[in-house]
């Protein structure tokens, strides 16, 4: 099977991980070119700690990128490190001809993006993606094919969102994701917003105009040393579009990102509401999705429980649950897949993408600070 040579810039939460399903690739039936981690990054010694444990034969530990990037038997590089690092470590990933998975939301403002977006024109022969994993739950991949199939009919609005709730524990110490310095103006928009995005830009869902209602609710936490910080980020934010069918109709279109959400542990969802079915997903209950037709009158939501049905076969039973570790597991077979050459029925998020998500973004700032409408054209 081929292999892709992995370094991984960043060895927080998502490296750990990109590592733990990379450990795992035997759990694919079709062939899907393996990661293998040949080289770690992280400026926190404790932090390559898991790693080396782990992935004894990992052959770069080191604390500056630079390295990954010089070491002629690395291929791809896998970058999770905070946003206001994106912009830098990105174009120089891309300029030194390694393909990149980079994280969310793809630099920490649109001209972070633009950039990145400038160096990947620059090197038309590197493949860039971004990650996003809640299409790759076999519900979502259902729902989605109802989508291209016309099955909604004439579409009446969408909902997606993106909801947490620790935030709402008002004694949780601050991190980088709760300063504008590190995680950018947008807020919970700019963290969570491209989970939101990625279905309904695939599917043609680009909206038109754009409302945003922006929350900073709680403007300052304890910092984890005994005193306080400044939280100045948007905790909240609720986007509500304008977007157009294909045959022109309008319908809107509400996105939601949110940090204080009560009860929402990591809550995504989505839902489609059309003239002949809706369909609607929460990641709270996975293994399933809601549907009802329009039979007049009444309707009836059903619920079918989807089970283990992913998009690239695995050895799992059909009958068993998935979860965010197997979505995590399917994105990086999708990118391996797309990086090689081969065809996805749905792939990774695309630098593209990234660029309308930003747009997007920026006009919510706008309309968030004047208090209005903005108009798009994307
Ligand atoms: N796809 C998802 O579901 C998902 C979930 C969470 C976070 N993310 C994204 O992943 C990225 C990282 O988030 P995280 O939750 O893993 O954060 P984290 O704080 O757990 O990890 C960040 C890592 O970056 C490292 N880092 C900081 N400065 C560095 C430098 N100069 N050189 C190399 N490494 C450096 C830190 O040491 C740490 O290992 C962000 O872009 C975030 O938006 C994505």
């Amino acid at each position: 099977m081929e292999k892709i040579r992995f370094g991984l810039i960043g060895c927080g939460l998502m490296a750990r991980e990109f590592a733990s399903a990379s450990a795992r690739w035997c759990h694919f039936t079709c062939d899907v070119p393996r990661p293998e981690i040949v080289g770690i990054c992280s400026p926190v010694e404790a932090e390559t700690v898991w790693f080396k444990k782990n992935f004894p034969d990992i052959k770069y530990v080191t604390a500056d990128y630079r390295d990954l990037l010089a070491a002629n038997d690395i291929d791809a590089i896998y970058c999770a490190v905070p946003h206001n690092l994106h912009e830098k470590f990105y174009v120089d990933t891309i300029r030194s001809g390694k393909a990149l998975l980079g994280e969310k939301p793809f630099g920490i403002d649109q001209n972070a993006n633009n950039n990145i977006l400038k160096a990947i024109e620059e090197n038309p022969g590197v493949f860039v993606r971004c990650t996003s994993e809640f299409p790759y739950y076999p519900a979502m991949q259902i729902i989605i094919n109802w989508i291209k199939e016309g099955k909604f009919g004439r579409i009446i609005e969408v909902h997606a969102g993106f909801n947490h709730s620790s935030d709402c524990d008002l004694n949780k110490p601050i991190n980088w994701k709760r300063q504008v310095k590190f995680n950018g103006e947008y807020g919970a928009l700019g963290d969570l917003g491209i989970h939101t995005q990625h279905v309904p830009f695939r599917m043609g869902f680009i909206p038109k105009t754009v409302y945003a209602q922006m929350d900073n609710l709680v403007k300052e936490r304890p910092d984890g040393k005994g005193g306080t910080a400044v939280c100045d980020t948007f905790d909240n934010v609720t986007l509500v579009c304008t977007c157009e069918d294909r045959d022109g109709n309008e319908f809107p279109m509400t996105l939601e990102t949110k940090r204080m959400n009560p009860g929402s542990t990591n809550r995504w969802f989505f839902e489609v509401y059309g003239l002949d079915c809706s369909a609607k997903f929460s990641s709270d209950d996975a293994n399933s999705f809601c549907y009802t037709t329009s039979w007049g009158k009444e309707q009836a939501w059903s619920r079918i429980v989807v089970g283990y049905k992913p998009m690239l076969p695995t050895i799992t039973g059909s009958i068993f649950e998935f979860g965010f570790v197997d979505a995590m597991q399917q994105m990086m077979g999708a990118f391996m897949l797309e990086m090689t050459g081969h065809e996805v029925p749905f792939g990774l998020f695309t630098p593209e993408e990234t660029r309308i998500s930003h747009e997007l973004s920026t006009a919510a700032l706008r309309s968030h600070y004047n208090k209005t409408v903005e108009k798009l054209e994307l």
